[in-house]
């Protein structure tokens, strides 16, 4: 199968497993607005997950709430992004966001309760032994406490009466976007119990060209492919890898870390064949 229709096989699969959970719950306004928040997008952390897990013999079946718990928690995260507080958007994955549909208030409750879902999800024992799950509980708040400073570092910057440095910005975006992108990629070496020194390498030099690469397609992206509204960071003043590094450097450098790594996957050969096609559809994509 090629690279894409492996995505879309795996974004089904996690849309599934999400519909079936929630098919379980009642159907309270807030449960539909996150029914509705989780639906869509690449799932590419979810994928991460998933690949990671089969390059190292980890069967689907338990990868699959590993996957649906980083794809609730990234929802988790954009809605509270769209909110009028923060990047204060009306369209995400093509849609109106969850506060333009509902209201402030619901947006707000169904991150709560995506975060938390995530976090149950972790503890079906169909994904492993419980030291296993309690290795992911771990990371992943970790992970979430690092996405939360990075968001809160990127609003402050907005303000900021000088413009970060290429230094600050890799900080901020390492824990903004990094750290749920490496928890991903490295959630199979966890679920196998193997060393995930590789797979970090990996998924550190992904998650920087994976925030380059949104930061490209704010100033060149096309809206309509996006789902999102674009030409943003400019408006707000931000200093991003563009406004640091211009559009050709920060393609070059988006380049430079996928080559990098694509060589720290070379401990699993071939088998790493998705992982690598994975990451030059990072910054070649168009939403
Ligand atoms: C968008 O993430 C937010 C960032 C962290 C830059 P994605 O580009 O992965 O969004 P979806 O999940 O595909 O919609
Ligand atoms: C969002 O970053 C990152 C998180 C939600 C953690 P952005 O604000 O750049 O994402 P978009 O461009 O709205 O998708
Ligand atoms: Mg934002
Ligand atoms: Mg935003
Ligand atoms: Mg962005």
């Amino acid at each position: 199968v090629s690279f894409e229709a492996q995505l879309r096989a795996d974004a089904a699969q996690i849309g599934a497993y999400c519909d079936t959970w929630f098919a379980a719950r009642s159907q309270e306004p807030v449960f539909d607005a996150m029914r509705y928040a989780v639906s869509g997008g690449k799932r590419l952390r979810g994928f991460l997950v998933m690949q990671s897990a089969r390059m190292l013999g980890v069967v689907d079946r338990a990868a699959l709430p590993v996957a649906a718990a980083i794809e609730m928690l990234h929802a988790y995260s954009l809605v509270h992004d769209d909110l009028p507080a923060m990047d204060d958007d009306d369209l995400r994955r093509g849609l109106p966001t969850v506060h333009v549909k509902w209201d402030e208030a619901t947006a707000v409750l169904a991150g709560d309760g995506m975060q938390s879902f995530a976090f149950e999800m972790l503890c079906d024992p169909v994904i492993g032994a419980a030291d296993v799950r309690l290795d992911l509980v771990q990371g992943l708040a970790r992970a979430a406490g690092a996405m939360v400073l990075g968001q809160a570092q990127d609003i402050a910057a907005e303000t900021a009466r000088v413009p970060l440095t290429l230094d600050q910005i890799t900080t901020l975006q390492a824990g903004k976007t990094g750290a749920l992108i490496s928890w991903s990629a490295t959630a199979g070496a966890v679920m196998a119990r193997v060393d995930p020194t590789p797979l970090g390498r990996y998924a550190t030099a992904l998650g920087l060209a994976f925030q380059i690469a949104d930061d490209i397609l704010d100033v060149t992206g096309d809206a309509a492919k996006a789902g999102k509204r674009l030409h943003k960071d400019a408006d707000a003043g931000k200093a991003t890898f563009v406004s640091l590094l211009g559009l050709d450097g920060a393609r070059a450098r988006a380049r430079a870390l996928i080559a990098e790594a694509e060589a720290a996957l070379a401990p699993y050969g071939a088998a790493a064949a998705p992982l690598i096609e994975a990451a030059r559809f990072t910054i070649s994509r168009e939403s």
